[in-house]
């Protein structure tokens, strides 16, 4: 009892320390933001506490707290809800109840949890799902992943490509009555990679027949070879989401050397021979003069370290190292950024580079956005901001899927 109370009482503390960092004047439910922001920054200050002193790790302490937030598959008096798996791959699936007269459109949904976290039972996914299901009349499938650092890159990649290329078979869209050139892949934040990775991937091999007709990316992360973009300068200490905390978890899910997300966070990661990618991310000729501001942008500092990793050069890791002949090819596109977000950058750049390479694509960006925001869109952490996402998001595939 005695120890409960003590916790207790130290969480309060905790707490108290966190709710004065100041957050971005423009952000509405000022009060509400602070809290959960400093509901966040709590856990992170107790997961690193445990990992120091050797209880659990960081990541298992977090994933831990995200676990209490997983759901039931439940069906409604609209959508049959059913968890099953593809290939091995969990997925859930949600199928409109309403008779449809021909076949239906398809939204495969990647979530997102920074490669270490999460899965779509997660209350705000199961709920953005249903969601999509009734609004859009669609068949929806949630698709789960293995998680790092258990499994790290490219095993996240391969169970989206694996999920995706058994949904696209024939007799299975045809099991679900759904119409083959009315599919989308969307996702946020790292599963806006995996969304953005797996329709490349789609789109670009000979070998699958059925393309996807659109693709939806929420603030994506979608590189890690420059780590200091210009938003990442911004949002240092940004809400929900800090620059320790992304270096952290983007290592864990890249290797186990200890000595990496130092590299990393020193923007000295990457080795020699990866200049010629540089161009891909150039950030002085891809972001607009709006989000360029009066940052310079110097020339990278190569092979300070020599990590034999060749994930740091790969497409399915970064898709914005892809080249603009492997662009061309993608569907049309809508692409989400929020201003406090460290990975906005990203974000802008893909837009720059998917308009360059003629792929059509629709971007909102949210002025007092910030990262994770749709993780607050049902109660009790609901926030209106995940709310405006939600319905953006809902409102493009309405008219384009
Ligand atoms: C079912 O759909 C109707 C019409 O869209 C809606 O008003 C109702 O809230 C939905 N029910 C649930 C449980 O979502
Ligand atoms: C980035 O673009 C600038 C021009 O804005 C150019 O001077 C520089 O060489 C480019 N760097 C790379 C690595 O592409
Ligand atoms: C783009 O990349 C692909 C795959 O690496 C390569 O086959 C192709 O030649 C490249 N195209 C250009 C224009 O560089």
């Amino acid at each position: 009892m005695g120890s409960k109370a003590l916790c207790l009482a130290l969480c309060c503390v905790l707490f108290a320390s966190h709710i004065y960092i100041p957050i971005p004047g423009n952000i509405e439910e000022r009060w509400k933001v602070m809290a959960l922001d400093a509901i966040f920054k709590t856990c992170t200050f107790m997961g690193m506490c445990f990992e120091y002193i050797g209880i659990m790790t960081y990541e298992d302490f977090i994933s831990m707290i995200f676990r209490l937030d997983y759901t039931q598959p439940l069906s409604d008096e609209n959508v049959t809800v059913t968890d099953t798996a593809f290939t091995d791959i969990p997925v859930r699936v949600y199928l409109p109840k309403r008779k449809s007269e021909t076949p239906r459109r398809a939204v495969i949904y990647i979530h997102g949890g920074a490669y270490c976290f999460g899965s779509f039972k997660q209350t705000a996914f199961d709920f953005l799902n249903r969601w999509t299901a009734n609004k859009l009349d669609a068949v929806v499938v949630g698709v789960d992943y293995r998680l790092a650092p258990q499994h790290r890159f490219p095993a996240q990649f391969e169970d989206g490509i694996a999920a995706v290329k058994f949904f696209l078979q024939d007799k299975i869209l045809t099991k679900y009555g759904v119409d083959p050139t009315r599919i989308c892949i969307s996702g946020d934040s790292s599963g806006g990679r995996l969304a953005a990775a797996v329709t490349q991937q789609v789109q670009n091999d000979l070998e699958i027949k059925h393309k996807i007709k659109v693709q939806a990316l929420l603030y994506p992360h979608l590189q890690v070879i420059d780590s200091y973009l210009p938003s990442h300068r911004e949002n240092e200490n940004g809400v929900v989401l800090t620059r320790d905390i992304a270096i952290k978890l983007v290592s864990l899910y890249i290797t186990e050397d200890k000595t990496f997300p130092q590299a990393l966070k020193r923007n000295q990661h990457m080795p020699l021979e990866s200049r010629p990618l540089f161009k891909f991310v150039n950030w002085s000729t891809l972001l607009p003069k709006k989000y360029r501001k009066d940052y310079v942008y110097t020339e990278p500092i190569l092979g300070r370290t020599s990590y034999s990793l060749p994930a740091l050069m790969d497409i399915r890791m970064s898709p914005l190292l892809a080249n603009d002949s492997q662009l061309q090819n993608l569907p049309s596109t809508f692409i989400l950024t929020c201003q406090h977000d460290i990975l906005r950058d990203d974000g802008l750049m893909y837009v720059s580079r998917l308009q360059n390479a003629g792929v059509q694509v629709t971007h909102e960006h949210i002025e007092d956005g910030f990262h994770g925001a749709l993780s607050f869109m049902a109660s009790p952490l609901y926030l209106h901001l995940g709310l405006r996402i939600r319905d953006m998001y809902i409102s493009w595939l309405d008219k384009n899927l």
